[in-house]
């Protein structure tokens, strides 16, 4: 049986996923200690700093500081004073594709020397199946009986820039578990949202759960969980990449792919979301869980090149967008570009594997002078992208666009899609913006004086449009 008790709960990772969960179990009401190796980071959290740019974390980083959160280096400690220890710790990508586990593996052995009483390890990393069963070994390795712990697989699916809303309004919550006491305690720590008592909280932060609409938890296998999570995330990416090639076929046919994104997403077997084409997914997340469950499905002997199509479609989609770009310049060399959005998507300053830094790269391999603005991600790019003699990082969107032969929208941001296109037009060289984003409607574009190319819609052209009546009576098509 679930109980209704805070539990004293240590996450292993201040990263992305451990520092959202270690904040979000705070609010929950649970005790946690929030450990990560990297003396500079805990400091600086230890002094309240966030470290991310993330909606509500420094709400929640001012409510429980010191009191229900605290940071530390000291893994052994943790492990002695908690009964459950998630474990957030990095799964970056080594050269094959596989993740590479050797975080997990290291804070497995450090845990299992400093169990003092049953133990619950979770995963709450993206790992693939049957890292759950080699944690289990390492522990056992270390000399600690098979009844002192379970390993438990509770992935996380928040996205970045909603991190917390995601984690405590979550679809569902999955826990693997192949034992009943490990499986109450999970139970246990997700009781404030499963019940709802959460919700009706004065504190509570607003998302699409309530307590009238509770998130299912999921009891599954350990490895079957482990799947639910490389599969969500590798079923998403190929829903990208459909869309992203249902696109070129609507560039191809002069179609327009946000009227056929409409007509199937109101399928309700295939929904709307995920189906926004543009310039390819990236982050942290979606690249190297491709490849990993690609290569996990490959160790196996299973055939799923399904996927190595989902990679080859997005990579392909960068070099598409840098032909739209050349097709409204004619020759790149020399041209002024402004650069609208470096992060991998709006509401975050993480560019880890943006396709944006990737064109910017590309651009600037084809010679053209660069203005880039992003409204949070320019520090970050400027350590890997330096401003040179062809890169500047602008102050504003104006400050980019000034005598620029064209506009680009590379990310998401909202303020992308609110500009002052009649202030843009009297400022740039040329009224061009080519748009990987489909930020605006094409007609709004073109009343605006734009030559405005996207993704899978027809372009548009002011001198284009004036000229269309005289050749329609010459009989020209357009
Ligand atoms: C993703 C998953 O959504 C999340 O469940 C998992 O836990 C981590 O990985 P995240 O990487 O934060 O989250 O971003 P997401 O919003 O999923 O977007 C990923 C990429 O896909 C971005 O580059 C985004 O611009 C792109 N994208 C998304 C599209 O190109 N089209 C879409 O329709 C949706």
């Amino acid at each position: 049986m679930a109980k209704k008790e805070p539990i004293q709960i240590a996450v292993v990772g201040s990263g992305y996923v451990g520092l959202v969960a270690a904040l979000c179990f705070a609010e929950m009401g649970h005790s946690v200690i929030c450990v990560d190796n990297d003396e500079r980071k805990v400091a600086a959290l230890q002094g309240g700093d966030t470290l991310i740019h993330e909606n509500h974390l420094p709400e929640l980083m001012e409510r429980y500081r010191n009191t229900k959160v605290r940071f530390t280096t000291d893994l052994a400690e943790a492990t002695r004073e908690s009964s459950a220890i998630f474990v957030a710790v990095g799964t970056p990508q080594s050269e094959s594709g596989d993740a590479d586990l050797s975080y997990v593996e290291a804070v497995a052995g450090e845990i299992a020397r400093s169990i003092n009483g049953y133990k619950v390890i979770i995963e709450k990393s993206t790992v693939p199946v049957y890292t759950n069963e080699w944690i289990r070994r390492v522990i056992e390795r270390n000399g600690v009986k098979q009844d002192a712990f379970d390993v438990v697989s509770n992935p996380e699916f928040l996205r970045e820039g909603t991190a917390v809303e995601d984690f405590l309004h979550p679809d569902r919550i999955v826990v693997g578990a192949d034992s009943t006491r490990a499986f109450e305690l999970l139970s246990s720590i997700y009781l404030p949202l499963t019940e709802g008592t959460y919700y009706s909280a004065a504190h509570a932060i607003p998302g699409c759960c309530s307590e009238t609409k509770l998130p299912p938890l999921l009891l599954t296998s350990t490895k079957s969980a482990e799947i639910i999570k490389h599969a969500s995330n590798a079923f998403l990416a190929l829903k990208i990449s459909f869309i992203n090639a249902v696109s070129n076929l609507c560039e191809a046919a002069d179609a327009n792919v946000e009227q056929v994104a409409s007509g199937i997403g109101l399928d309700s077997r295939i929904g709307p979301k995920f189906l926004k084409p543009g310039i390819g997914y990236g982050g942290s997340c979606f690249p190297k869980d491709v490849a990993s469950f690609r290569s996990v499905a490959a160790q196996m002997g299973v055939d799923f090149t399904l996927l190595h199509e989902v990679e080859k479609i997005n990579i392909n989609q960068k070099r598409r967008f840098l032909s739209k770009v050349r097709s409204a310049l004619w020759t790149l060399r020399g041209k002024r570009l402004a650069v609208l959005g470096l992060a991998f998507k709006g509401d975050t300053d993480d560019i880890r594997e943006s396709p944006a830094i990737d064109l910017v790269e590309m651009l600037l391999t084809e010679g053209c002078i660069i203005a880039a603005y992003d409204p949070a991600a320019m520090e970050r790019s400027a350590l890997e992208l330096p401003a040179s003699a062809n890169l500047r990082y602008a102050d504003s969107v104006e400050d980019a666009a000034r005598d620029a032969d064209a506009l680009l929208i590379l990310t998401d941001w909202t303020e992308f899609g609110k500009l002052d296109l009649i202030q843009l037009n009297g400022i740039m060289r040329y009224p061009i913006i080519v748009d990987g984003r489909n930020m605006y409607d094409t007609q709004e574009m073109l009343d605006s004086g734009f030559t405005y190319l996207s993704i899978g819609r027809p372009t548009v052209t002011p001198l284009r449009e004036a000229l269309k009546p005289t050749l329609s009576a010459l009989g020209t098509v357009l």
